[in-house]
């Protein structure tokens, strides 16, 4: 009685049948290896925990935090992104502080877009960016993310005609784990700019990269018409903490401040001065905890091609994703395996059509529970 149009169209998730599946392998005594869930399960740095623990006992940090209080999170945004990409924001009109990635998104559609335009997405995409289009009432096209062109978009596929208000990419990518340089960021900015489209680039995972593997910033090809959104979440661990920044083109920045505006006061001054803290540390930190997702990969990827399963090696993220062996349909693979084994992981389906016939690893356990997870998943009939 009380859904509206738009809370009815934000799309359900078949993660609740992977809940149920988890109980089931409970109840029938197994131990669940849940690789389901894209959250990091190593601590933030101590440095930056010191730094809130100290802000908890400040009492200057109790109040609602006001805009002129986040300029040191704003300053130490937009001193990493000059130090790690080379990108010059000004700090009072082109970055604001964010309640995660997540929120941000949610809200930058809102602010940039009125119902019925159209919202160009990949498909496979992280499943809250369709929720934040249906909230939004955005006409979504989406565009194939495919093996054959290492999960980039073909923006050529996108008929003359299309006058898309904004298209929204994630590259390290999430579920594909694929990767994105400089030059597709220049050129998908200029197929942007052509067209009168906003790009947003979702960056959550710039900093979990492996081996000599650096990624590239969207904000590279100019700030004109290009968002970025940064999140603390998996860079520095703090998905609880929620906080995270957007970046780039001061017109889209100023709309999402203002949708903001009426919907908080921005984070936690304390939380704001840990992230402020976790962004001025030396990238030897970050490398560290990219190291451990690396060695992870190196323990999954070769004992699910030693079952007979099509991998690629992720030089980025904290995923997996592979082809699920015969039985095409993902959901009902995930569902037998968490049933059967206790190792959950996520049906490709999950994160569009264009998912089905996958299925994704988080990397959120240490190599040997890995290794034995793959071992389990190949007692699974698959036929
Ligand atoms: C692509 C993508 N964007 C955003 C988020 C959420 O980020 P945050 O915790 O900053 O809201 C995630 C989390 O898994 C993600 O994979």
């Amino acid at each position: 009685m009380w859904l509206s149009g738009r809370a009815g169209a934000v799309p359900g998730s078949v993660f609740a049948l992977m809940d149920a599946a988890k109980g089931e392998a409970r109840a029938a005594g197994l131990t669940v290896t849940d690789l389901s869930i894209g959250s990091s399960d190593l601590p933030p740095p101590d440095a930056v925990l010191d730094v809130l623990r100290d802000a908890t006992r400040d009492a200057a940090t109790y109040r609602y935090p006001l805009f002129s209080d986040t300029a040191p999170l704003r300053e130490a945004a937009s001193g990493y992104l000059g130090r790690r990409f080379g990108v010059q924001v000004d700090a009072q009109s082109e970055v604001l502080p964010l309640i995660g990635a997540q929120e941000g998104l949610a809200h930058l559609l809102l602010a940039v877009t009125d119902p019925g335009d159209t919202l160009l997405l990949p498909d496979p995409c992280y499943p809250p960016y369709l929720g934040a289009a249906a909230v939004a009432g955005l006409n979504v096209v989406t565009l194939p993310l495919r093996p054959e062109r290492g999960f980039l978009p073909d923006l050529g596929s996108v008929p003359d005609g299309v006058r898309p208000r904004a298209l929204l990419l994630n590259y390290p990518n999430n579920p594909t784990s694929a990767v994105a340089d400089a030059a597709f960021f220049r050129e998908v900015a200029a197929w942007c700019r052509a067209r009168g489209t906003l790009l947003i680039h979702d960056h959550p995972y710039a900093e979990l990269t492996f081996g000599e593997y650096h990624a590239p910033s969207a904000l590279e090809a100019g700030l004109d018409g290009v968002i970025e959104l940064h999140s603390l979440s998996k860079t520095h661990h703090m998905g609880g903490f929620r906080v995270g920044f957007a970046a780039g083109d001061a017109g889209a920045v100023a709309a999402l401040a203002r949708v903001k505006g009426a919907v908080d006061f921005h984070p936690y001054l304390g939380i704001q001065r840990a992230a402020a803290h976790a962004l001025g540390l030396p990238d030897a930190v970050g490398r560290a905890g990219a190291a451990v997702f690396e060695a992870r990969r190196d323990a999954l990827v070769p004992a699910l091609r030693a079952l007979g399963w099509e991998v690629a090696t992720p030089q980025a993220s904290m995923y997996a994703w592979t082809r699920v062996p015969v039985l095409r349909d993902s959901v009902a693979f995930a569902v037998r395996a968490a049933r059967q084994t206790g190792v959950a992981v996520s049906p490709g389906a999950a994160f569009g059509a264009g998912g089905e016939g996958f299925v994704r690893f988080a990397l959120v356990q240490p190599p040997e529970v890995l290794r034995e997870a793959a071992r389990l998943l190949g007692t699974v009939p698959i036929s």
